[in-house]
């Protein structure tokens, strides 16, 4: 006989977002094998949201759309002579994957280590630090098409890689979900120290003291979701034309910047914000982290609205002083599903209250 699939209805969500917003579902499903996904409900007349471990999401009102939570489990390790082979179920956690990879002495994603999150949601944003990112390791993502209901194998190349960017944000956005991963990582290993933090350490470095430097310099700047709530970098760094560089040089001279291989300028959001006086800003239950500026955080609130708010006003302080405008990375769920950060109204506009 068929097992049914495990789903819950009016589900609280408050534990699973990283943000720590009080909001609840009518329908939350738990498919954990192919046999699940195919019972799940069609997923064409209802919003829905496919959710990890809820720490790029930011619910904005207090009912959410139907959620999945894909809950496929399993690591294997196929090893060749110059390479493993890593096949991951998309529920595992991506921190203890680093782990578990550098245990087996499996070498390539120590510059990753400590990102929150689940391995599945990995490849949609191409989860990306230290001079590092997913698409680097990646072989093969495994999806279930909602429409066919039967699996895909898609390849590095088939998934579009870009910065923060993937086809699952694009062609294949909310037509299926990923199942699993598959990583490549080839035994001719060498630390990747380009980036500044990691720099001073020894090109002889083993791949745990990169780890371990790699979590020191996260812990001091980034807060841990579970003692103040945030979901990471908010806002991707914005990419802009030389042309539009050379303005903005021309005002701020130290801005970081870093040439893009399409001859693009992409800036340091969190320097954006700095320069804009935001570090540490505060109002009310919400703020600017002190340490890294493009981390916001929820000291207390239990509404989404009110990081919405603290988000426009950011992004108008930083327009009228830089003019760029800041993309969020995180993404905004209502209850009627994913929504365009300008389609969001602000009703608890922070910049009025403080220009008064
Ligand atoms: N900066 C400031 N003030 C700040 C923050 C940053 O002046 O408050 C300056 C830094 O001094 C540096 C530059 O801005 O010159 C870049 O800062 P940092 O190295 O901290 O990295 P980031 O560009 O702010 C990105 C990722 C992070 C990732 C780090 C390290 C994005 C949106 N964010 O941040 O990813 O950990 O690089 O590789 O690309 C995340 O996506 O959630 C995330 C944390």
């Amino acid at each position: 006989m068929l097992m049914a699939m495990q789903s819950i209805q009016n589900y609280a969500l408050q534990s699973n977002n990283s943000f720590n917003i009080k909001t609840s579902c009518s329908h939350i499903y738990f498919p954990s094998n192919l046999a699940e996904l195919q019972q799940l409900p069609d997923l064409t007349v209802e919003p829905f949201y496919i959710l990890g471990e809820g720490s790029n999401t930011l619910f904005v009102e207090e009912s959410a759309p139907i959620i999945i939570q894909p809950k496929f489990h399993g690591i294997t390790v196929e090893e060749q002579a110059e390479y493993y082979l890593v096949t991951v179920g998309a529920a595992e956690n991506w921190h203890e994957l680093v782990c578990f990879c550098l245990t087996k002495g499996i070498n390539g994603l120590e510059n990753l280590a400590l990102i929150p999150g689940s391995v599945g949601a990995a490849p949609v944003q191409n989860i990306g630090a230290y001079g590092v990112e997913f698409a680097d390791f990646c072989e093969e993502v495994q999806w279930f098409e909602f429409a066919s209901k039967t699996l895909h194998a898609l390849t590095k190349k088939d998934c579009d890689f870009a910065y923060r960017d993937s086809i699952f944000k694009q062609s294949h956005y909310n037509k299926g979900l990923i199942t699993q991963v598959t990583f490549k990582f080839p035994k001719a290993w060498q630390p990747n120290l380009s980036y500044a933090g990691l720099d001073t350490l020894s090109v002889a470095s083993t791949a745990t003291e990169v780890m371990n430097q790699v979590i020191a310099l996260r812990s001091s700047k980034l807060p841990d979701p579970k003692v103040l709530a945030n979901a990471g970098s908010f806002f991707k760094n914005p990419v802009v034309s030389v042309e539009e560089f050379i303005t903005i040089q021309a005002k701020f001279e130290n801005i970081p910047h870093y040439p893009q291989a399409n001859g693009e300028i992409k800036l340091a959001a969190g320097w954006l914000i700095d320069q804009a006086g935001l570090k540490g800003f505060r109002h009310d239950n919400v703020g600017v982290h002190q340490q890294q500026a493009l981390v916001l955080v929820n000291y207390g609130s239990d509404f989404g609205a009110d990081i919405i708010s603290l988000a426009k006003y950011v992004q108008r302080v930083v327009v009228e002083k830089f003019s760029v405008t800041l993309i969020p990375e995180v993404r905004m769920i209502s209850h009627l599903g994913e929504q365009a950060f300008t389609a969001l109204n602000d009703t608890h506009p922070i910049g009025k209250l403080s220009h008064d």
